[in-house]
């Protein structure tokens, strides 16, 4: 049986050399971040989620700082998904309420008079677990109904979690894109407001809001840097399912800092990789990555980018990645079992990809040239982002307690 290197990789020479984008300044004008911010820090119980410093682990890999952004514990949801389903509800009711251009402050938000002038509406999203989970958890916070279609794959565990958040769940005999174009036609025969975080032809208002909103994590991490003296990372690796939580990570980085901007690493599944083949095709088009999608990083298990995301990313992101299930399992341990005085951190599948591929980049022979082409450098700071904790329990133990998805024998370090 062959044994697929840890990481495969598709560089975006592109990137190197835009200087501006029109997509960045389309989705991130200046002073989003902090309208976003500004939004979610009046929802009851938010708290900015911790930056993480892992320096053990860094000093082990020769490099200065590896940074965790951990939206494990994020509004008690166990993802950062919540920042864009929240912020793009509040940015629809502001329009349907002619206020566009207005403040509406979250008090006036859940007030009597809005829930009248707005009447009833029912929410709907496709979800891999994590964006439905915020979706029904804004509507009901909101006092409105939701109906979350996800697909055939996905846990119980996830099912359950969100008809604990408020909503009816209709599993859709297909893939996680099948159940974005079937929620897309029930909606339009009953009624139903979509909030979905993936775009297409005619519908981005919405998912460049809920871009928008994951910008609050962003603009968070920035200032706990600063004040721990780093004005920025040099790297910041995010992973990808439709491409909006690394568009969202990108263009905040571009807005800010123009060609100045960390050095950018996308990250999939090998068997859900839609923005690796995107760019691997080269003609500035997203392109579909067809199968099941069968990867235990549910929520990166997305066949069709974003375009709205993919624009931004054939502009600004450096690097794409595609990585087989046992390098999350990897990010996953070691998230779990850190060395001695490094944090601990509950990490999902989909949360902890990115460790595990920076890890293999920077221990493993077979990828020096990929990391020479990155830069990494003893004096980098990395930034990564763990966007879930825990969604999936008894897949959680699978892997940390039984050790599924092993890392084969040629790819393991021992010290
Ligand atoms: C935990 C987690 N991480 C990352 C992502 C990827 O986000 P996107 O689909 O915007 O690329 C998701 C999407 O659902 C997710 O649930």
């Amino acid at each position: 049986m062959t044994v697929p290197l840890p990481v495969k990789w598709i560089e975006n020479k592109r990137a190197h050399t835009l200087i501006d984008s029109p997509s960045v300044r389309a989705a991130f004008p200046p002073g989003t971040a902090r309208l976003a911010r500004s939004f979610h820090r009046q929802i009851p119980g938010y708290k900015m989620s911790p930056l993480k410093a892992l320096t053990n682990l860094a000093e082990m890999l020769n490099v200065e700082g590896i940074w965790v952004k951990d939206e494990s514990a994020r509004l008690t949801l166990n993802s950062f998904k919540v920042l864009g389903g929240s912020y793009a509800i509040y940015q629809l009711v502001k329009q349907r309420l002619g206020m566009e251009h207005l403040e509406l402050p979250f008090s006036e938000l859940m007030s009597e008079d809005v829930r009248r002038r707005l009447g009833d509406i029912t929410f709907a999203a496709a979800t891999d677990g994590n964006h439905g989970r915020g979706v029904a958890w804004a509507a009901r916070s909101l006092g409105y109904k939701a109906i979350i279609y996800v697909h055939k794959f996905t846990s119980e565990a996830r099912i359950r979690a969100i008809e604990n958040s408020g909503a009816e769940v209709r599993v859709v005999d297909g893939t996680y894109d099948d159940a974005v174009r079937q929620v897309w036609l029930d909606a339009q025969a009953n009624g139903w407001q979509v909030i979905s975080d993936t775009s297409w032809e005619g519908y981005q208002d919405i998912p460049r809001w809920v871009m928008q909103g994951y910008s609050t994590m962003l603009s968070e991490a920035q200032e706990q840097l600063a004040a721990q003296g780093v004005t920025k990372p040099t790297h910041i690796f995010v992973q990808a399912g439709v491409g909006a939580l690394a568009a969202s990570a990108i263009g905040f980085y571009a807005e800010l800092f123009g060609p100045k901007r960390p050095i950018s690493v996308v990250v999939e599944p090998d068997s859900a990789a839609c923005l690796f083949e995107s760019a691997r095709a080269g003609d500035g088009q997203p392109h579909s990555f067809p199968g099941d999608l069968d990867t235990m990083m549910a929520g990166l298990a997305c066949g069709e980018p974003s375009p709205i995301a993919w624009d931004i990313l054939w502009d600004c992101a450096n690097m794409f990645l595609s990585c087989p299930e046992y390098v999350a399992a990897k990010g996953m341990r070691v998230y779990g079992m850190p060395l001695a005085g490094d944090p601990f951190i509950v990490s999902g599948e989909s949360g902890a990809v990115t460790l595990g591929a920076l890890m293999f980049i920077l221990e493993r022979p077979e990828l020096a040239e990929l990391r020479d082409m990155l830069q990494l450098r003893p004096d980098s700071h990395i930034l990564l982002i763990n966007s879930e904790g825990n969604t999936d329990p008894n897949h959680f133990r699978r892997v940390v307690w039984d050790g599924a998805e092993q890392v084969p024998s040629q790819y393991r370090e021992y010290y």
